[in-house]
């Protein structure tokens, strides 16, 4: 399996080694947290007296310590002790609550961590303190104390996700007998509590002369390029990961290191754009990542020697086919991944060789041709992707005859068609089904019928013409997600949704859009309460919208039915999604007014980005929304978009007052409607507005002046109204200069237009002046700041194009560091390493 199994089976092995090399050579038996009847010693008074003034210095509001009171210390939670001596000897406070897996996700506030601005010096007085974890508590802000450094019997140090900034202190080259060092970030976890840690000259590691394992991911070593050096005088290393440090790795003369087994190295900068040859010296590595680090060219004989070498990652570099050539000779690996580089022609036929491979990942590249024989063979595979190519070809059952692993199967995007009888009974069951963009139909797969293990399945735009099948919708697991979107699927949603809704009502995401459904939502559909994402948009669905959507399906957050028959009025129903962030029901026949309880939809109050949950939905869904009259998709920065449309139909009345409070809204687009009345006043409200679309109405009055302190408004079309007065000018709408945003308007005068207005009615130059922070678009210091204040302009615009054009991504990472183009970049990438690889 990839790298999440690799490195549990890692960690579990670690904390076995640990056990046995860190604490018991000095043959301590080891006393566990909890009364331990057998023994008869007690703690050393001032050792307990130096773990209650720690205690004392933190804050513990979910009383974590709480059995840190009277007693003997020995029998509080977190505390090791020797058995003879009694001494303290382990510090366990790791905050044990699994953090969840991206920043935006609410619970990170209740994580019951133990938190404070300052750590008592007393622990130095547990002088055989072996064992130190504090990571993943929430010492915000503060440096790594410097005591830390006479604690001189430390073997294991974990302060890692926790909060602690500023220069890691040159004391920690003190600990001699270090074996494991961790200090970074958590390889896949972007979380509040990270760390944000400087080392300017890591001549302090160089000390550390017992040290196996070195994790100092995230930590900026931009100025310590000579980092590696350092590194490299600590010939019993095991374990070095250093990803995304700014390091520049450079060639050795000669490498010391050559008892390491893992190098995890990934988004750095390496000093010459090829493989530097030493790493074909680390002839007993297990593990290299060497992921998005600009490298290519020839890798030669690089690899030959690596013949322990288990799990390469390569994504997100240049290396072309030849390179893909020369690893196929690395039989040991088990898992290779290839994704986001130039491989381009065929999937060499040597590809066979690699007969222990359980994943073999090889998308977003520029491979064409047929899938060579030899690469249904590997019959160990549990994961093949090589969506997003150039292959070509037809699939048929015997292909995939001897793949009897297989879990996750990712081939879309490609331009195979894959032609299976109807009987055919896969030897595989699948949990992961990417089969987006391959010609499947005209007729519904009856294969899916024989898998029992569906968790995500995407058929979009499969060719598919055929009324969905009515076992379809007792599918054995639980799927999270069905994209079935962009076939021709027709009939009624009722033939798969009906009373006996069977395993469906798990589902988290629902597309169907761009198919012929018609008849009316089946109420059955009620019953999919965990929905997050509803997609019905352009079918031929004619119903009114049912009370239940908003009364039943509360957890959604996006909800999408536009170009449909959808008639009557707006109800107040709708108003219970509190988490709703992108409501779309443009161009359908809905009547009455727009209900004033809009301003329900709390998730748009918000600037923060929604949470919606991409964690066990390694298949992105995908959004389609206008913005600036161009239909965007949005799929890994979907948590983050906010928008209303209603375009296209017969509402009447006023907008209400109400929605001016739905301050995180990037889209409000109400064209081609009856509405009357004037443009609300505080529209300003609406900072974040990227498009405002208010066209083709009857809507009279002035324009507001606060429209023009919408900094980040890029879109404006007021055209075809009833609007009067004077042009508002300065500011924001400098920029929208284009005439025709307010055509069709007879009332109004002022540039842009070419009729001037009357002297009297010159145009106001209103709103707030610019200050020194009204551009914040490139200032990232929330993002380090913990995340706190919401987006600001520009992230979903450029990010949208970004999910599509994958080879910018990481161009766009290397300059721009500082926008927020990397923090996508950097949970996309994160994010699909964990997803891709789950078990
Ligand atoms: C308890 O203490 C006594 C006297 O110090 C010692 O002889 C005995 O071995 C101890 N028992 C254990 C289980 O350590
Ligand atoms: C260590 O313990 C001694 C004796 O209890 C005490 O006087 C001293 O203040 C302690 N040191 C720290 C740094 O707490
Ligand atoms: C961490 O602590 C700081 C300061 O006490 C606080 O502002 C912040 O919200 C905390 N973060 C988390 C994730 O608990
Ligand atoms: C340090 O702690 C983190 C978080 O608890 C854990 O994931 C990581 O494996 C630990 N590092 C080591 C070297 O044990
Ligand atoms: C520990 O390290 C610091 C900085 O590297 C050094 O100045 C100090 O003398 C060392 N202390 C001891 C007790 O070795
Ligand atoms: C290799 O390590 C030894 C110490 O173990 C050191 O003396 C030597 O300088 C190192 N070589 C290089 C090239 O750093
Ligand atoms: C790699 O190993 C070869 C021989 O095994 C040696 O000659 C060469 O110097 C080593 N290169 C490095 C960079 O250590
Ligand atoms: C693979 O190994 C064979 C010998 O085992 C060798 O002839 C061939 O050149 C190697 N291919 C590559 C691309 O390194
Ligand atoms: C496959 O791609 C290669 C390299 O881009 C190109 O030369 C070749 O013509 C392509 N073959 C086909 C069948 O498209
Ligand atoms: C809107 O929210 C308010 C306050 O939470 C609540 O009283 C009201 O019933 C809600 N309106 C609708 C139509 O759900
Ligand atoms: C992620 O998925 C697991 C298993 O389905 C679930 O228990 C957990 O709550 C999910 N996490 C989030 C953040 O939704
Ligand atoms: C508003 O929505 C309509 C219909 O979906 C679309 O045609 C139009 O381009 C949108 N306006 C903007 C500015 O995106």
């Amino acid at each position: 399996m990839g790298h999440l199994n690799f490195l549990d089976a890692t960690t579990s092995l670690l904390s076995l080694f640990l056990f046995i090399t860190v604490l018991v050579p000095s043959q301590i038996p080891f006393g566990h947290s909890g009364p331990d009847r057998s023994s008869n010693f007690t703690c050393i008074e001032s050792e307990q007296q130096a773990l209650l003034r720690f205690r004392d210095s933190l804050t513990d509001e979910s009383n974590r310590l709480s059995s840190w009171t009277g007693g003997d210390c020995y029998s509080w939670k977190g505390i090791g002790c020797h058995r003879t001596t009694g001494r303290v000897v382990k510090l366990d406070l790791r905050n044990t609550v699994q953090p969840a897996l991206h920043i935006f996700d609410p619970s990170y506030h209740s994580t019951p961590c133990l938190a404070g601005q300052y750590l008592s010096p007393s622990l130095v007085n547990l002088t055989n303190l072996r064992y130190l974890d504090l990571s993943l508590n929430n010492f915000s802000g503060i440096q790594i104390p410097t005591f830390l450094g006479l604690l001189k019997d430390l073997r294991y140090l974990n302060l890692s996700d926790a909060g602690f900034v500023g220069e890691v202190p040159h004391h920690l080259g003190n600990l001699s007998h270090l074996r494991y060092l961790d200090i970074g970030v958590l390889s896949g976890n972007i979380i509040p509590t990270h760390n944000n840690l400087i080392s300017k000259d890591l001549g302090w590691v160089a000390r550390l002369s017992s040290l196996e394992g070195l994790f100092l991911n995230e930590i900026d070593l931009t100025k310590a390029q000579d980092g590696l050096l350092a590194v490299n005088m600590l010939p019993s290393l095991i374990t070095l990961h250093l990803e995304s440090c700014g390091l520049i790795v450079p060639h050795f003369l000669q490498v010391n290191f050559t008892s390491l087994s893992s190098l995890i190295i990934g988004f750095n900068q390496f000093n010459h754009p090829t493989i530097p040859p030493w790493l074909g010296n680390l002839t007993g590595l297990q593990d290299l990542s060497l992921r998005a680090n600009y490298l290519g060219g020839k890798v030669h004989d690089t690899f030959r020697q690596m013949t322990s070498l288990v799990d390469l990652d390569l994504v997100g570099n240049s290396f072309d086919t030849s390179t893909l050539r020369s690893i196929c000779n690395v039989s040991s690996l088990t898992s290779l991944d290839m994704s986001d580089n130039q491989l381009q022609g065929s999937i060499p036929s040597e590809i066979g060789r690699l007969w222990k491979l359980t994943g073999l990942y090889l998308d977003s590249n520029m491979l064409n041709g047929t899938i060579p024989s030899s690469l249904w063979e590997l019959t160990q595979l549990q994961a093949l992707f090589v969506q997003g190519n150039s292959l070509t070809g037809e699939l048929s059952e015997h292909h995939f005859a001897k793949l009897k692993e297989l879990k996750r199967l990712d081939i879309s995007d490609n331009l195979f068609s894959l032609h299976v009888s109807s009987s055919w009974v896969p030897p595989f069951q699948l949990q992961y089904i990417g089969m987006g963009s391959i010609k499947i139909g005209p007729r519904f797969p009856n294969w899916l019928r024989t898998q029992k293990e569906i968790e995500q399945l995407n058929m979009a735009n499969a060719g598919i013409s055929d009324a969905i099948p009515g076992w379809f919708g007792v599918l054995s697991n639980d799927p999270g997600g069905i994209i079935l979107s962009g076939n021709k699927l027709e009939g009624s949603l009722n033939s798969f949704i009906s009373g006996s809704l069977g395993n469906l009502g798990e589902l988290i995401s629902l597309q169907l859009s761009k198919n012929r459904f018609d008849g009316k939502l089946p109420p059955s559909m009620q019953n999919l309460k965990r929905l997050q994402f509803l997609d019905l948009g352009e079918n031929r669905i004619a119903d009114t919208i049912p009370a239940w959507i908003g009364e039943r399906l509360s957890d959604l957050e996006f909800l999408t039915l536009q170009t449909n028959n959808f008639h009557g009025g707006i109800s107040n129903t709708l108003c219970q999604l509190p988490h709703l962030q992108v409501l779309n029901l443009a161009h359908n026949d809905l009547s009455g007014s727009i209900p004033h309880c809009f301003k329900n939809f709390t998730a748009m109050e918000s600037t923060k980005p929604g949470t919606f949950e991409f964690n066990n939905s390694y298949l992105d869904p995908v959004l389609r929304n206008f913005k600036a009259g161009i239909e965007l998709e949005y799929s890994k920065n979907l948590p983050s978009v906010k928008s209303i449309s209603l375009s296209g139909n017969h509402l009447v009345g006023e907008i209400p007052d109400e929605i001016m409070g739905l301050v995180g809204l990037q889209t409000l687009n109400l064209s081609k409607n009856h509405l009357n009345g004037r443009i609300p006043k505080n529209i300003g409200n609406l900072k974040q507005l990227e498009t405002l679309d208010l066209s083709m109405n009857e809507l009279r009055g002035e324009i507001p002046p606060s429209l023009s302190s919408i900094y980040s408004l890029s879109s404006l079309n007021l055209s075809y109204n009833k609007l009067s007065g004077p042009i508002p000018s300065g500011n924001q709408l400098q920029t929208l200069n284009d005439p025709s945003i307010y055509e069709g308007n007879i009332g109004l005068c002022g540039k842009p237009l070419l009729n001037s207005c009357p002297a009297d009615e010159s145009p106001t130059e209103n709103g707030p002046v610019l200050d020194d922070k009204g551009h914040s678009e490139f200032d990232f210091s929330w993002f380090y700041a913990g995340f706190g204040p919401g987006f600001s302009v520009g992230v979903v615009g450029v990010v949208g194009i970004l999910q599509f054009k994958q080879s910018w991504r990481y161009a766009l990472f290397k300059c721009v560091e500082n926008a927020y183009d990397g923090i996508w970049v950097m949970i996309g990438l994160k994010t699909s390493r964990l997803r891709r690889n789950f078990h």
